[in-house]
């Protein structure tokens, strides 16, 4: 199953020439055979951010919106929020299950405010911002992503076998 993912990286100092993060997801993405749909490298603002999303969802047709960087604790930091403005529907359990395996690379782990959000039928997840932090966010998730996709489209889930619901 093919599923288009877009790429924001929300960096004051980054541009799309040194986004190494952004460039090892460009990677995962090309490894996992999925397609890109747009790398854009934007300021720590919260306006550009949520314009970017809103653009990768509505015009690129998005599946997911991966966002690198400004989760953290300084006042730059303002991706969840520009996340939140134009997300309706919070996914709390991604983010959970990102923040739990990074707790077991880093304590600082607890210092990222990452949200995965839903925009119509996309999601949008939060990555930290170094190319460690992201590649280990991607580790955590990716897996869950086509059946991800598929749900948020709107398809069901199979018929549950004898005896409990079918798992993945
Ligand atoms: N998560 C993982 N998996 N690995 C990491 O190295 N770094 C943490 C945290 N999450 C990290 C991580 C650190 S040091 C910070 S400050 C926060 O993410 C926020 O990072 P950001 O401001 O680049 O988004």
């Amino acid at each position: 199953m093919d599923i288009r993912i877009a790429i924001i990286t929300c960096s004051d100092t980054r541009d799309i020439a040194r986004d190494e993060a952004g460039a090892a997801l460009e990677g995962l993405i090309a490894g996992a055979g999925w397609t890109l749909a747009g790398h854009v490298v934007v300021r720590d603002d919260e306006d550009e951010i949520a314009r970017a999303i809103v653009r990768a969802v509505d015009e690129a047709g998005a599946d997911i919106v991966i966002t690198c960087g400004g989760t953290g604790l300084s006042p730059r930091d303002v991706t969840p929020e520009a996340t939140a403005r134009v997300c309706p529907r919070d996914v709390p359990g991604i983010a959970e299950a990102m923040r739990a395996y990074s707790m077991t690379k880093t304590r600082r782990a607890m210092l990222s405010r990452a949200r995965c959000m839903q925009r119509a039928g996309a999601l949008v997840v939060n990555f930290p911002g170094s190319t460690r932090a992201a590649t280990e966010c991607w580790e955590s998730i990716a897996d869950q992503f086509e059946h991800a996709v598929k749900m948020s489209a709107g398809g069901g889930h199979g018929a549950p076998a004898a005896g409990g619901a079918a798992r993945a």
